[in-house]
């Protein structure tokens, strides 16, 4: 073994390593830097009570955009390649990370890319993924409810297969369905390896932001597959309607039939109930509005760990650790924090975007403070 190597897990994509028959089957455009280190967190597990908190720095899983999104959408931009679109259309909040980290990836892979946005309060992050979609050359679509997304949708696939000669792949929100579940299968193996290699303690929790559900349950099955025990956490961060247990087997099912298709020595696996638990205590208000707790878990990462984290999704997933914590129910247990945001900062090339660009309603959450909680 290579010097510097010893003791470290090296893989390129487990998933495919161990199942080379799902190389030929499932087209892919390789956009993350796998592995993504885990690390302990010794200043803030001290500061929690916690001896074995770790966390796994998806956060650099890609210095361009990062977070859980390229891991998402390995597969569907493979799909849209494999079928020769032009383009891929895709939906989410008005400072969606997800429809920026789309725009992002589509045009490294040579297609464009269409934006539906609805409204969501207003924050400083938001307008950064705004100003970044526009310079990254999103085609940015803003409706205030639903009637006006599925028309706008419905019109915007008729108005770009007339233009385009081809129908935009639809990928939908958060990147999650069957095939957006894959690449964080993939994850739980790659935890496996590293555990196997001594980087990180088999965890007993696992703490992961849930807004779509593909990230917690591609986590849930890539996990079950490895053998592992873990349970996984998964926060809610959206709505009602986007999270239930009824949607993780959905997903947990279709994604694991999808393999199994694909490579028949990939087993069927029972739905792991023990092993999944959705929290609703860390929501809030409202999708995005950032919480008390939220902040002062993002004020804590950053001060202990220089961890950047932020109030939608990683705060609220880390102030439920924290209060798990503080309960006393994580009493020397190997806990993994599962970081999702990206780390890149685009204030600095957001600062020379003109907010006037944007389609008019859009032009809005300049004009209009941010939440109060947005310090
Ligand atoms: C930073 C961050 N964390 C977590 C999530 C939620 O992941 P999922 O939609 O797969 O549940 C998202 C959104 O898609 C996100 O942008």
């Amino acid at each position: 073994m290579p010097q510097g190597l010893a003791g470290k897990a090296r893989m390129m994509f487990p998933l495919f390593e161990e199942y080379p028959r799902l190389r030929e089957r499932l087209p892919r455009v390789a956009l993350a830097k796998l592995p993504t280190p885990v690390a302990p967190m010794l200043r803030l597990g001290e500061a929690l009570g916690l001896d074995r908190l770790y966390v796994k720095r998806d956060d650099l899983s890609d210095a361009e955009y990062g977070g859980n999104k390229p891991r998402k959408l390995e597969f569907a931009l493979g799909k849209a390649l494999h079928e020769g679109r032009r383009a891929v259309l895709t939906f989410g909040g008005a400072g969606s990370n997800h429809t920026l980290a789309t725009t992002i990836y589509a045009r490294r892979a040579g297609l464009g890319s269409i934006a539906m946005l609805v409204p969501q309060p207003n924050a400083h992050a938001l307008r950064r993924n705004l100003l970044m979609s526009l310079l990254r050359g999103a085609e940015l679509h803003y409706h205030r409810g639903m009637p006006g997304v599925v028309i706008g949708t419905l019109w915007q696939l008729l108005r770009h297969r007339v233009q385009d000669g081809r129908r935009p792949l639809l990928i939908p929100p958060g990147g999650s369905n069957a095939l957006g579940v894959l690449g964080h299968v993939n994850a739980g193996l790659e935890l496996k390896r590293q555990i196997d290699a001594g980087e990180v303690p088999e965890p007993d929790r696992l703490y992961v932001a849930c807004g779509s559900m593909g990230t917690s349950v591609g986590l849930l099955l890539g996990l079950a597959l490895a053998g592992l025990r873990t349970r996984v956490t998964a926060v809610r961060v959206t709505a009602r309607i986007y999270v239930s247990g009824k949607k993780a087997r959905r997903f947990f099912h279709g994604a694991n039939r999808l393999l199994h298709a694909a490579d028949a020595s990939i087993p069927l696996l029972p739905f792991p109930e023990a092993r999944f638990e959705l929290r609703h205590d860390y929501f809030g208000e409202e999708y995005a509005r950032y919480t008390e707790a939220s902040m002062r878990a993002v004020r804590l990462a950053r001060e202990t760990e220089s961890l950047s984290l932020e109030g939608t999704y990683t705060g609220k997933t880390l102030a439920c650790l924290m209060g798990d914590a503080a309960a006393g129910a994580l009493h020397g247990k190997a806990v993994l924090f599962w970081n999702t945001h990206t780390s890149r900062d685009f204030a600095p090339e957001a600062a020379g975007v003109d907010y006037h660009a944007l389609p008019a309603p859009l032009r809005g959450y300049f004009e209009r403070d941010v939440q109060p909680l947005d310090r």
